[in-house]
Formats: structure tokens, C-alpha cells, sequence
């Protein structure tokens, strides 16, 4: 029958175009055109209504399976697609895991902030808030405020850098804890301030003309010379090992009285006496007292009322000592054969 050439034709030649369709949008245009209401082959439909019986339905059925292998053959080829897409997509995301790798330089904490660290954890376990200053800071701040007037002998001990006739590179972390203090008003208080401090120094193996330290300060009511006593040895214990014996001696600072020293068991002969206690079985590691009146006046706090404690610690002496470091401008030097043994500490 001439119908039934005609769907074939027509199947055939939509099959074709099928074929060649390379790309999702090609595919589309195929849809559009031939598998529509309005496709050539549905329009074959309105012949039905001139056929009779076995005519009728051999054409019915000829569209019909037409239809049918038109919508598998369009499926396989839209299968075909977007695999081929999916497999571009992985093609060029392909990562060479066999390419050597950039070889990132890693570096290491420098022990001088390693042991600031250190030092503000345990601190502020026990409740104390880090208070930082300025390092440029006025002589009224490092000095006035600190009970040493302009003619005290003190001013000599620290010799210092100025900026102007009035400012200075400050000596101690101190002054921070003055700026806390007027923060404060009158409040109590509980900090810590680590920082850089200058000093006149000739450099050498011990010396520079710069360093770290940690002050402390707490003021409350009732606080007493037993509490600094409990804080020090609690913190120099977790600090250089359970085993440090803690030793006070009587000493000197224009800002606290009575003022001590401390020291603790030296770590490599445990007291016997060795070179690096230089002999005395001890090592000199920080200085406190209890906070002058005068410098509580000073600060807002009736010294009837409050009283405090300070100390301050050295950060290199620290990280010396706890690292066995023999000269502390290998601190500063930043060189990385020094730095590196510190990565994983
Ligand atoms: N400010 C002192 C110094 O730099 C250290 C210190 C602080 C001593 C607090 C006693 C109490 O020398």
C-alpha cells in the first residue's frame, strides 16, 4: 500500500536525521520538527478516515509502530548524549595524581610567642584577662606611674630609649598594666600583659636590647603575700615540671613593697649545684610583690581598702631555659635552621 511506503519513508528519514544529531540542542530541533502533534508523520493520520477494515488497520498499526521505533531509537541516541557529555566532563576534570606535588615550605612558631602562649593558657585557666599596651609609652606611664619619679636611681637601671623628652620606648609591660588599672576604676582586677620591652643593653649572649616579658597584676580585697606565693608556685610548677622547688628571697622595686625574687630548683642538677645554676642550685626566674600603696593611690584604689599583687617574667630567660637555647639572639635572628626545630612543640 502506498500509505504504509510513505510512513516507512518517512520513519526512515527521521531516523537519519536522528542519527546525526550530535548535541543536546540538535537533538531538540529533531523533537520540534518530527516528533510533534504537527510532525509530518501525525499529519499521515488524517489518511485513516479514507481506509476501510485490513486497510485501516495495517496503516493504524504501520503509524503506530513507526512511532514507536522513532521514540526508542530518539531515547538510545539522547542516552548516547549525555553519557558522552558526562564523559567530557570527567575527561577534562581529570586530576594527574601522578604530577609531584608543590612542596609548601612549613614553617615553625618562633619559642619567644610559643612561650607567650604557654604562659597567657595557664594564666588565664585561672581566670586572668590579657591586657595589651602600647610599645611606645609616655614617661608618666613607664615611670611615674610606677613610683619612679625623675631623679629615682631606678630610671638609671633602665636606661632607655627615647622618642621624645617625654615618650619612650617602654622599659617593662608595667604601664600596661596602668592603662588596665585607670580602665578599671576602682573595679578589682586580674590580668596579664605580655609584650615587647627596650633597654640600653650592650647585646650578648644574655642581653639584648630588646625582650619579651609577662607581668601579672590582681587586685581585690584581702589579697595578701600567701596568694602570690600559691599563684607563682602553681604557675613555675606547670610551667618547668611538678618536681621545681620555688624559693623567695627578699628584694627591691620602686612599684611593689615588700618585693621578692624567685627562683626555682635548677632543672639540670635538681640543687646540687651545676654550670648553669652557675653553682647555687637555683635559677633566678622572676620578680614580684605586693602592689605599693602609693602606686595603688595613684590608680584609683584606696590602699586601705584594696591590695594587690605583681610579678613579672622574662620570655626569652623562659624559652632558654626550657629549650636548652644557648644565646638568645638566635631568638631574634629568624633564621629557619633555628626556627624549623620549634614546628611541632
Ligand atoms: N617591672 C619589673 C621589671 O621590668 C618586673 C616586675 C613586675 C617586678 C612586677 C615586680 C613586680 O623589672
Amino acid at each position: 500500500m502506498e500509505l504504509i511506503k510513505k510512513v516507512e519513508e518517512l520513519k526512515n528519514e527521521i531516523i537519519a536525521k536522528i542519527k546525526e544529531a550530535f548535541d543536546e540542542p540538535s537533538l531538540r530541533l529533531i523533537q520540534e520538527n518530527h516528533l510533534s502533534k504537527k510532525s509530518p508523520l501525525n499529519a499521515m493520520m488524517s489518511h485513516i478516515k479514507e481506509l476501510q477494515g485490513e486497510e485501516k488497520a495495517s496503516f493504524g498499526q504501520a503509524i503506530n509502530n513507526a512511532k514507536k521505533e522513532i521514540a526508542e531509537f530518539f531515547a538510545s541516541k539522547e542516552k548516547e548524549i549525555s553519557d558522552k557529555k558526562i564523559q567530557e566532563k570527567l575527561e577534562k576534570e581529570k586530576i594527574d595524581i601522578t604530577l609531584p606535588s608543590i612542596d609548601y615550605h612549613m614553617g615553625g612558631i618562633n619559642p619567644f610567642y610559643q612561650i607567650i602562649d604557654e604562659i597567657c593558657d595557664i594564666f588565664t585557666s585561672m581566670g586572668y584577662q590579657v591586657k595589651e599596651g602600647p610599645d611606645v609609652e609616655t614617661d608618666y606611664f613607664n615611670f611615674e606611674r610606677m613610683n619612679i619619679p625623675s631623679n629615682h636611681p631606678a630610671r638609671e637601671m633602665q636606661d632607655s630609649f627615647y622618642i621624645t623628652n617625654t615618650t619612650l620606648l617602654r622599659t617593662h609591660t608595667s604601664p600596661a598594666q596602668a592603662h588596665a588599672m585607670d580602665e578599671a576604676k576602682g573595679q578589682p582586677l586580674k590580668i596579664i600583659c605580655p609584650g615587647k620591652c627596650f633597654r640600653r643593653d650592650d647585646d650578648d649572649a644574655t642581653h639584648s636590647h630588646q625582650f619579651g616579658q609577662v607581668e601579672g597584676l590582681v587586685i581585690d580585697k584581702n589579697i595578701n603575700l600567701g596568694n602570690l606565693k600559691a599563684t607563682l608556685e602553681l604557675f613555675l610548677r606547670k610551667m618547668f615540671g611538678e618536681k621545681r622547688e620555688v624559693r623567695f628571697r627578699s628584694s627591691y622595686f620602686p612599684f611593689t613593697e615588700p618585693s621578692v625574687e624567685v627562683d626555682i630548683s635548677c632543672m639540670e642538677c635538681h640543687g646540687k649545684g651545676c654550670p648553669i645554676c652557675k653553682g647555687t642550685g637555683y635559677i633566678e626566674i622572676l620578680g614580684a610583690g605586693m602592689v605599693h600603696p602609693h602606686v595603688l593611690e595613684m590608680s584609683g584604689y584606696d590602699p586601705k581598702e584594696y591590695s594587690g599583687f605583681a610579678f613579672g617574667i622574662g620570655i626569652e630567660r623562659v624559652a632558654m631555659l626550657r629549650y636548652g637555647i644557648d644565646d638568645i639572639r638566635k631568638i631574634y635572628q629568624g633564621d629557619v635552621r633555628f626556627i624549623e626545630q620549634f614546628k611541632r612543640m
